[in-house]
Order: structure tokens, then sequence, then C-alpha cells
């Protein structure tokens, strides 16, 4: 996949992806499911160099959810550790691609090492100014909307200034956009708790790549195939093209 494939003009401001497929592409190797999520560092290094390069704004990776809590306590403590070494060794990949890390999701409830290398990178990351990646971590789309409603309560917000406007300047302090493009590998076609308001009208592309397989010129696909997409936002075909 060439990436002079790609048109600079249309490219999404904002990707979200749910890495799934570890596990199984362990399996398919005869390893345990831990291997899976170790080689797919090399995807998500390979995804956000890529993006970078592209100059693409944001990008949201759906590293583990709320309800991932539920696994076995050997794999969550696996992905953890995995977690807390691969950002003490990623952070030259995200200063040398000016890369800013953030995080969403109820990171108070990670292992305080993690939680405190988690701030560490985040804070020393801040002035990058290319790409914004965001780590969804003990996140759910369901927690998140929750979170809302209990700030806009505790703000004693009057039900006549509640709007769509408001409630996203809560759930995006940042002002970051709602994700454009939304990929999730490893076959299946489920969303999982990601990012349930915000998607509402995001562009969706699966693939039956597993995690650890994904490479540049599959994001790359998934870039060009959201190119050739028309979106309407309920208007007509005849609206978007005057
Ligand atoms: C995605 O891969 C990574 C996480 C959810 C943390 P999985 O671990 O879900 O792999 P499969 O879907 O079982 O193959
Ligand atoms: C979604 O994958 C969560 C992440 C990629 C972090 P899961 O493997 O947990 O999703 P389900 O259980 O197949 O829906
Ligand atoms: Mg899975």
């Amino acid at each position: 996949m060439d990436i002079n494939k790609i048109d600079y003009n249309k490219l999404p401001q904002h990707i979200a992806i749910i890495m799934d497929g570890n596990g199984r592409w362990a399996r398919t190797k005869g390893k345990f499911r831990i291997f899976g999520h170790q080689n797919g560092i090399t995807s998500v290094r390979e995804t956000i160099e890529t993006a970078a390069e592209l100059k693409i704004k944001h990008v949201t990776l759906y590293a583990f959810s709320t309800e991932n809590w539920n696994r076995p306590k050997a794999e969550i403590d696996g992905l953890m550790n995995l977690l807390v070494n691969t950002i003490n060794n990623e952070y030259a990949t995200l200063m040398k691609n000016n890369i800013k890390l953030n995080s969403i999701g109820d990171i108070s409830k990670l292992p305080i090492e993690c939680h405190h290398k988690l701030k560490e990178v985040i804070e020393k990351t801040q002035n990058n100014s290319n790409t914004t990646l965001t780590l969804a971590l003990s996140y759910s789309g369901r927690w998140e909307i929750i979170e809302v409603v209990k700030k806009i309560i505790k703000d004693n917000i009057s039900i006549n200034d509640i709007s769509e406007d408001l409630f996203s300047q809560y759930l995006t302090p940042n002002n970051v956009p709602y994700p454009e493009l939304l990929i999730r590998t490893g076959g299946e076609k489920r969303i999982s708790n990601f990012l349930l308001w915000q998607i509402a009208y995001c562009e969706l592309y699966f693939s039956d790549k597993l995690w650890p397989e994904f490479r540049r010129e599959d994001l790359l696909q998934a870039i060009i195939d959201f190119q050739k997409r028309e979106r309407r936002f309920g208007k007509t075909t005849e609206q978007i093209k005057n």
C-alpha cells in the first residue's frame, strides 16, 4: 500500500481503534495469550508512527475495557506489566514523533505503578504537538457517560442549559473532535462499549486481521476506504455535492 494514494485533504482528524484478536493470534502460534498482547505492541508502534507521519491529529486506542477486569487475574497482571514496560520503552518513540500521550477511563483503578508511569509520561509529552495519542484504559462508553451526568448534576446545571453541546464539553474537556474513523481488528463486528456517544456518526471499518498482524499498510487501507465514503449526516447526496 502506497502512502501516495492517500488524499491529504481528506484525512480523518481522529482515528479510534479497537485492537482485538491478540489472544486468538497467540493461539494460532500455540502460545499463551500474553504472547499475543506482547506482539500487539509492534502494531501499536507502526500505527502511531504512521498516524504521526500523516499528521493525523488524534488517535485513540482501546487498550483495556471496564469489562476486561473480568478476565483471569494472571492475564490482567500480564497486561498491566506490559503497559508499564511499553510506556517506559516507547517514551522515545513518542518524543521522536512529537506525540502527546493522554488517557481516558478510570485510571485510578490501575495498579499504582501503572497509574504513576502513565501520569509521568503524559506530563512529559504534554508539549508535543503533532498527534495526540489517547489510551483508553479501564474505559467504557457507559462509564464515561455516567461520569458526565454526575459532573453535570454536581455543577448544578439548569435543565434549560442541558444540550448536546454542553454534554460534549463535559465529555471532551480538551475539545477533542469526535472520531471520524473507527477501526476494529480481529473480525468481530461490535463496539464493545467503546466511545458510545462520540461515534454517533463515525465511519466503521472492520478488519479480519488479528491485532498483532495489523501493519502500516492496513492502516493506510482503512484510511483509503474512509476517503471513498460519502458522509451524509442525514442529508441527501445532492445536498452534499453542492
Ligand atoms: C485485545 O485482544 C486486547 C485486549 C482486549 C486487552 P484480546 O485479548 O481480546 O484477544 P482475543 O479477542 O481473545 O483474540
Ligand atoms: C474490546 O475487546 C476491548 C479492547 C480491545 C480493549 P474485547 O475482546 O474485550 O471485546 P469482546 O469481549 O469481544 O466484545
Ligand atoms: Mg477480544
